[in-house]
């Protein structure tokens, strides 16, 4: 296995106070880029996620011939090229740890004029491709994967036709890939979802001109369309929110505001999921950003209690089990999940590296085929973790250790910088007890 070299070590907290801003939203800055760089004219973007993940995104198009500026932290300014002014290049194009990047850029290039050869890290490398190689070969992409599996080659040439398309499992970046296909194929491409996801490429194309019919669970548009540069300003990403909000729920005396979040309801379910357990957040100042709707969540301890999480609201909190799991700990009674295979799929193993790490600190935690049962109320001893290069489990355990009797170390820490720079200092600013070190 191999192991990345930043370790966290975790102390016991103080009550978590004051208001933060956590980093830009992931899936926003991606598409971000994407559509400034297909489009005519020159687009500007604030509140860029400055994570590596995006920062790959940005580097790719830039080998496209993309001239992408920065004369900001959280700012980018983008010359697009148009939708028929990317240039091929011969080196292999490294995704690093991002699916998205990967997936969406699979529909993308499938299109082009070109060859392409898409690679990613080993979290990536163990990701399913066949979920987006499929329909898109049905529409006359050639894509050549080995068991499914990254790198993918894109043949170039190929003569795309529109499909109707009902995905069997529900993913945004599937969606996305094909809707960015369906800009280059003859036709109108229909994309049906079995449960609606979040929706940031169709209203993002919208904002860049393309005519997009979309509501929950359906999107179609028709192939041909130019865009037009505009200017996005992204929220604050509701995922990296999200370990604020279990963590300031379950350390007593805390209270702690989170500013300008992106609310977007394919995204926080959650916000509704840490109610339902009897969390004490409130929505304040709701407003629209971009497009997006934005509000502050205030934060405050309370005690919760264990709950079935609704099967029907998994997709709208999918990146955010890691983190509801520590909370499901913390809690009084029993938390099932059910109906979350999708996280067999994801950075990691989540179901299997979430237990685990939970396990090593003394919590109690059935693992089934497509979701957990979670026994609250264990105090969680100190311990050493895994986090298997996955961010979110880096950075779930490491709120798990501010709950802990002793100290927590946590290995394999270095691909938080994938989706949120400056974690150990922004959650220490408000009380967390963590220290980053490098190792080996
Ligand atoms: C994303 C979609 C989700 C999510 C991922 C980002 C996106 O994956 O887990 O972190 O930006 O479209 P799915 O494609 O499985 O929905």
């Amino acid at each position: 296995m191999s192991t990345g070299r930043l370790q966290f070590v975790t102390a016991a907290a103080s009550p978590l106070r004051g208001r933060i801003r956590v980093p830009g939203d992931k899936s926003i800055s991606h598409r971000a880029i994407m559509f400034a760089s297909l489009a005519d004219g020159v687009s500007r973007i604030t509140g860029f996620l400055e994570g590596e993940d995006t920062l790959a995104t940005a580097a790719l198009f830039h080998a496209a011939a993309v001239e992408i500026y920065a004369p900001s932290a959280g700012e980018r300014v983008v010359h697009g090229v148009g939708i028929d002014g990317l240039r091929g290049t011969d080196a292999t194009l490294d995704c690093g740890n991002a699916g998205t990047a990967m997936r969406l850029l699979a529909g993308l290039l499938a299109a082009q004029p070109f060859d392409s050869t898409l690679t990613g890290d080993v979290s990536l490398s163990k990701r399913p491709m066949r979920r987006v190689i499929e329909p898109l070969a049905s529409m006359g992409a050639r894509i050549d994967a080995e068991g499914g599996l990254p790198p993918l080659h894109l043949r170039s040439g190929q003569r795309l036709l529109a499909i109707d398309y009902t995905l069997p499992v529900a993913s945004a970046q599937v969606k996305s890939a094909l809707l960015l296909a369906g800009l280059y194929a003859e036709g109108e491409t229909i994309v049906r979802e079995p449960h609606p996801t979040r929706d940031y490429t169709e209203s993002m194309l919208r904002q860049f001109g393309v005519v997009i019919d979309y509501a929950p669970g359906h999107a179609t548009l028709r192939g041909g369309q130019r865009l037009r540069a505009c200017d996005i300003d992204v929220p604050a990403d509701f995922s990296s929110a999200a370990f604020f909000l279990v963590a300031a729920s379950i350390i007593p005396g805390s209270d702690l505001v989170l500013e300008a979040v992106g609310m977007n309801p394919r995204r926080t379910g959650l916000l509704a999921t840490l109610r339902d357990m009897g969390a004490d957040i409130r929505v304040e100042r709701e407003a629209m950003q971009g497009g997006e709707s934005v509000a502050d969540l205030r934060v405050r301890h309370a005690r919760l209690h264990g709950i079935e999480v609704p099967v029907t609201r998994v997709p709208d909190m999918i990146d955010e089990f890691p983190a509801l799991f520590v909370a499901a700990t913390a809690a009084e009674g029993d938390t099932i999940v059910r109906g979350a295979a999708e996280l067999r799929v994801k950075e990691s193993d989540r179901l299997a590296t979430m237990s685990a790490a939970l396990r090593a600190l003394g919590a109690r935690i059935d693992e089934t085929d497509d979701g957990a049962t979670v026994y609250g109320g264990t105090a969680l001893t100190g311990g050493r973790v895994h986090a298997h290069g996955d961010h979110r489990i880096a950075m779930s355990s490491a709120i798990a250790g501010q709950l802990a009797s002793a100290a927590v170390i946590i290995d394999d820490c270095d691909n938080v910088a994938t989706s949120f720079p400056g974690f150990v200092e922004l959650t220490t600013s408000i009380g967390f007890g963590l220290t980053a070190r490098h190792i080996g």
